[in-house]
């Protein structure tokens, strides 16, 4: 059976990868697998367990136990962990930090590799993958790779607004710092940093509005499909 066609979308927290993602899921008809959120699960079962962030040796026994999988319900992509919906609870700013911290130990980006590459493989037209090394390190062959990033102010803004509407108000430099803290992690870590493949169209979504980049990727994915 012929490979299913791999999109990948890197980029930092608030690009607008999520949604676009998403749309692009809904439009292709493709499977769409949030990698982040696997970190985040990761996360968010060692903090229920107790377990140290750096705690390698607890971190792999915990890692053989982990079952995430995804459902779209209503335009939203539910989490599970363990059959558990943990959407909500995953995003919260402790847990982002957290996930953030579990990201950078090389034991759990080791485990997860095969998870994401055997979620990917399984869909049935093709697999969207939204995360931070996807075109670097997880699909180094992926079919399309995009970069999409924005400028920390504007990222920062869309949280703001994304949490206002969730009801949780923060001032908006707190929702900065935590964002810059965040980017520093993922992009000085010594594993997977954050960084474009050298062969991915880079998209900044500053000024271009998500539909426009969720029209150009694709373009690019029905270009490569012809192909
Ligand atoms: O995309 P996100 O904000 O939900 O990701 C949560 C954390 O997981 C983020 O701080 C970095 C990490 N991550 C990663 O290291 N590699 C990925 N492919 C996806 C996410």
């Amino acid at each position: 059976m012929p490979r299913p066609l791999i999109v990948a979308i890197d980029g930092p927290a608030g690009a607008g990868k999520s949604t676009v993602s998403k749309i692009l899921a809904r439009r292709l008809d493709f499977t769409l697998v949030d990698t982040g959120a696997i970190y985040r699960c990761v996360a968010l079962k060692a903090r229920r367990q107790g377990i140290a962030l750096d705690d390698d040796a607890r971190l792999e026994t915990l890692l053989h136990g982990v079952k995430v999988s995804f459902r779209v319900e209503e335009d939203v992509n539910h989490v599970f962990l363990e059959g558990e919906d943990v959407s909500d609870e995953i995003r919260t700013p402790e847990n982002s930090l957290a996930a953030s911290q579990v990201s950078s130990r090389p034991v759990v980006r080791n485990h997860l590799l095969e998870l994401q590459r055997r979620l990917a493989l399984s869909a049935t037209h093709g697999a969207i993958l939204e995360g931070r090394d996807i075109g670097t390190v997880v699909f180094p062959d992926a079919d399309v790779k995009v970069f999409l990033f924005a400028n920390p102010e504007i990222r920062a803004r869309r949280r703001f607004e994304e949490l206002f509407q969730k009801g949780t108000e923060k001032p908006i430099d707190q929702v900065l710092d935590e964002q810059n803290r965040r980017d520093r992690e993922d992009s000085q870590r010594e594993v997977a940093p954050l960084k474009p493949a050298a062969d991915a169209v880079q998209m900044d979504s500053t000024e271009l509005p998500l539909s426009e980049v969720v029209q150009r990727i694709e373009d690019l994915v029905l270009s490569r499909r012809r192909a």
